[in-house]
């Protein structure tokens, strides 16, 4: 027999990730694990309005999602521990600064550079909404074909209820061949 649970977020795991923007001159990184994907080309980070890394997004509209793996994790949880309105966080990641003029994870071996293009707001968070501007992904990452491979890349997964990181890899089938099985 299935439970209601009221209206309980139920949307995990999410993908979890170390956004990068420029605060007062310099580069803040925030752990965030909600996250989503709006049509082919946009998408939707979520960030409680105390976060010292909204100021600087609302300033400059750029910013940086980098997807995080096992390699990244230590680093991440950290940003995610401290706030930038207390401790400086520039110095926990080298960092590159994208061509949009977004700070880039050195050692994240995929990133997104990204534009602010609207701001959704719901109580007590900004739901930042971002146009793509540039994908960069290691080489090591890459399929022959040139795509990104994420059975090798293995994100890191975030999930709340237990608030724990999963790990990815394994793959369960390929898409649409179960289903054209059956047909
Ligand atoms: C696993 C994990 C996931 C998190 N996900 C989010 C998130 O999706 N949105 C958010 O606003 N904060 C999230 N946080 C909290 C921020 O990362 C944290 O409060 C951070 O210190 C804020 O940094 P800042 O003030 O320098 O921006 C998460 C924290 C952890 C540990």
């Amino acid at each position: 027999m299935k439970k209601d649970l009221g209206s309980v977020l139920a949307l995990y795991p999410t993908p979890l990730t170390v956004v990068g923007a420029v605060v007062n001159g310099k580069p803040n990184w925030v752990l965030v694990g909600h996250v989503g994907i709006m049509g082919h080309d946009r998408i939707m980070v979520s960030l409680a309005k105390p976060h010292y890394t909204n100021q600087g997004i609302y300033e400059s509209r750029k910013l940086s999602v980098n997807i995080v793996d096992e390699a990244l994790l230590a680093k991440a949880d950290y940003v995610g521990c401290v706030s930038g309105n207390k401790t400086d966080k520039s110095g926990v990641f080298a960092c590159s600064m994208g061509q949009s003029g977004a700070p880039l994870i050195d050692e994240a071996k995929l990133s997104m550079e990204c534009t602010v293009e609207d701001i959704y707001e719901t109580k007590g968070f900004d739901n930042f909404i971002l146009k793509i501007d540039h994908t960069y992904a290691e080489e090591s990452i890459l399929s022959e074909d040139g795509k990104i491979d994420y059975g090798v890349f293995k994100p890191v997964l975030f999930e709340m209820p237990g608030y724990t990181y999963l790990k990815t890899g394994d793959s369960a089938a390929k898409c649409m061949t179960l289903g054209r099985e059956r047909q």
